[in-house]
C-alpha cells in the first residue's frame, strides 16, 4: 500500500449524497490552525496535572525513577491486564537490551468484566497459577516470584507497588474495585490460592512500554498506548512535577502516566460533531475519555457506524437499509475500518465482503462502497491527527524537537491501522517543521510486559 493524503473518489455520486458527505467532512476536519490550538491547550493541562492533583489530564506520578540502562538482567513475572486480553509472562532480562519471553494469553469474558471485582481478581490468580503450573515455573529457593503487574487504566498511584483504582476505562465495570489498591487486590486474591507470587510492582502499559523501549533505545522519552484505548508516559524532571512536593529521591527524573485519554472532557477545544457525542451518550462512561473516543480502536469502529446508520435513514445509503448487525451497537469493528481503508481493488472487493458477509447488508453498489471507504477514511485520519497533537504537546513540553528522540508505541491501532504512522508523522511535520523527522516512531513490542518486568527489577 502506497500512502496518499487523498481520499477516496466517490463516482455517480448523487446531488445530496454530495453534499451530505461534504458536510460530514467538515464535522471532522481539523486544519492546521485547530492542531495548534489543540497542541497549546494540552500543554497547559500537563501544567496543570503536573501543578495539582485531580485535575482532568492527571500526569500521575508512577514512582518509577530509574532509567533502564540495558543492562540489567534476571527472570521475573509479568501480568497484564488492560486491553482484550490478559497476559502471563516470563520476562528474561538478558542485559545488552535483549529479552525473551514466554507468554500465554487469557481471554477476560464480558460478565468478568463487568461483575464483581473479586471475582475478577480471582480469574487473574488462577490464570497467574496456570500459567506456572504449565512452564513449570517455580523458586528453587521456597520465596515467592517477584511479580510486575501492568494495570491499564487510571490509577492514583503512591509508590510503585501502591495505586487506588480512579475509574473503569474502556468497557470495564467491575463493581468493587474503584478507590481500593489494586496490588491489594490482587496479592489478596494470589495469597488466597496460595499461588507463592508477590506483587512489588504496578505499573500502566504506557509505563511499561516506556521503559521497555527505553531499554533498547536510550533515547526514548515517550511511551505510548494507541489500542483499545490510549494514553501516554514520559520521562519528566522530578523539579517540574511540582505536586510532588514531599517525594525526595535522589534520582533527578520520574515516569509521569499522563491518562491523555480525559484531555479536554470540558470539550473546549476538541471540535466534537453529533456521532461523537452520540458515541459518548451510549457509552458506559458518558463525560469521560473525551480525547480517547476520538481516537482509540474501542470507538473509531463505533462512530463509523454512526456516520453510515446516518446516511442509511437519509436514504443516501444501502438504498435507505441497514442489517440488525449494522444496527448492534459496537459491531462494526474497527478492524473492518483497517481492511476497508487498506482495500485497494477497483471494485472494493474486501469491502463487499466485509458489508454483505461480515455485516450483512443486502447487495451493495460500487458508490456504497467508495463512500464507505470515504468515512473510515475521516475517522481514521482525524484519530491520526489527534493522536500527532498528543505526541507534539509532550515533546515540546520536554524541549526535545532539537535533540530528537524515540517514541516506543504498542496498541493494535499503530501496529495494524493502515497509514496510521505516515499520518502522524506528516501532522508532525505541520507542526515542527522538517525537524519532525528527528522524532523515531517505533513499534515497541510486548512493551507492557517487558517493562512490567523492568519495573519489578527496578523494584526489587
Ligand atoms: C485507557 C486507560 C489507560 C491506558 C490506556 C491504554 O486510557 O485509562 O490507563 O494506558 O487506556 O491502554
Amino acid at each position: 500500500l502506497t500512502f496518499t493524503d487523498e481520499f477516496q473518489e466517490i463516482n455517480d455520486c448523487s446531488e445530496s449524497q454530495k453534499s451530505a458527505i461534504d458536510e460530514i467532512a467538515k464535522g471532522f476536519e481539523i486544519n492546521t490552525e485547530k492542531l495548534k490550538e489543540i497542541i497549546e491547550s494540552f500543554r497547559n493541562e500537563m501544567n496543570k496535572g503536573l501543578a495539582s492533583h485531580g485535575q482532568t489530564v492527571p500526569m500521575v506520578p508512577s514512582y518509577v525513577t530509574g532509567i533502564p540502562t540495558g543492562k540489567e538482567t534476571g527472570t521475573f513475572l509479568a501480568l497484564d491486564l488492560g486491553g482484550t486480553n490478559l497476559r502471563v509472562c516470563q520476562v528474561n532480562l538478558e542485559g545488552h537490551g535483549n529479552v525473551t519471553l514466554k507468554q500465554q494469553k487469557y481471554k477476560i469474558s464480558e460478565p468478568l468484566k463487568n461483575g464483581e471485582a473479586r471475582q475478577l481478581f480471582d480469574y487473574i490468580a488462577d490464570c497467574v497459577d496456570k500459567f506456572l503450573v504449565e512452564f513449570n515455573i517455580g523458586s528453587s529457593t521456597g520465596e515467592k516470584l517477584d511479580l510486575g503487574f501492568t494495570f491499564s487504566f487510571p490509577v492514583d498511584q503512591t509508590a510503585i507497588d501502591k495505586g487506588n483504582l480512579v475509574s473503569w476505562t474502556k468497557g470495564y465495570t467491575a463493581s468493587g474495585a474503584v478507590g481500593k489498591d489494586i496490588v491489594y487486590l490482587l496479592q489478596d486474591s494470589l495469597n488466597r490460592k496460595g499461588v507463592p507470587v508477590k506483587v512489588n510492582a504496578l505499573v500502566n502499559d504506557t509505563v511499561g512500554t516506556l521503559l521497555a523501549h527505553a531499554y533498547k533505545y536510550p533515547n526514548t522519552l515517550l511511551g505510548v498506548i494507541f489500542g483499545t484505548g490510549t494514553n501516554g508516559a514520559y520521562f519528566d524532571k522530578i523539579s517540574n512535577i511540582k505536586k510532588l512536593r514531599s517525594f525526595s529521591s535522589k534520582a533527578d527524573h520520574m515516569i509521569i502516566n499522563m491518562e491523555w485519554g480525559a484531555f479536554d472532557n470540558e470539550r473546549r477545544v476538541l471540535p466534537l460533531n453529533m456521532f461523537d457525542n452520540k458515541v459518548d451518550r451510549k457509552s458506559n462512561n458518558p463525560r469521560k475519555q473525551a480525547f480517547e473516543k476520538l481516537i482509540s480502536g474501542m470507538y473509531l469502529g463505533e462512530i463509523t457506524r454512526n456516520v453510515l446508520l446516518n446516511l442509511i435513514d437519509r436514504t443516501l445509503l444501502f438504498n435507505g437499509y441497514s442489517s440488525k448487525d449494522l444496527n448492534n451497537q459496537y459491531f462494526f469493528e474497527t478492524e473492518y475500518m483497517s481492511n476497508i481503508e487498506s482495500d485497494d481493488t477497483s471494485t472494493l472487493e474486501k469491502t463487499k465482503r466485509i458489508l454483505e458477509e461480515s455485516l450483512n447488508l443486502p447487495s451493495t453498489t460500487l458508490t456504497d462502497r467508495q463512500i464507505v471507504k470515504r468515512i473510515c477514511q475521516m475517522v481514521g485520519l482525524r484519530a491520526a491527527r489527534l493522536s500527532s497533537a498528543a505526541l507534539s504537546a509532550v515533546i515540546s513540553h520536554c524541549n526535545a524537537i532539537e535533540s530528537g528522540c524515540n517514541v516506543g508505541i504498542d496498541g493494535s491501532l499503530f501496529v495494524y491501522y493502515p497509514f496510521f504512522k505516515e499520518r502522524i508523522k506528516s501532522a508532525l511535520r505541520e507542526f515542527f517543521g522538517p525537524s519532525a523527522d528527528k522524532i523515531e516512531l517505533e513499534v515497541a513490542p510486548d512493551g507492557s510486559g517487558v517493562g512490567a518486568a523492568l519495573a519489578a527489577m527496578l523494584s526489587s
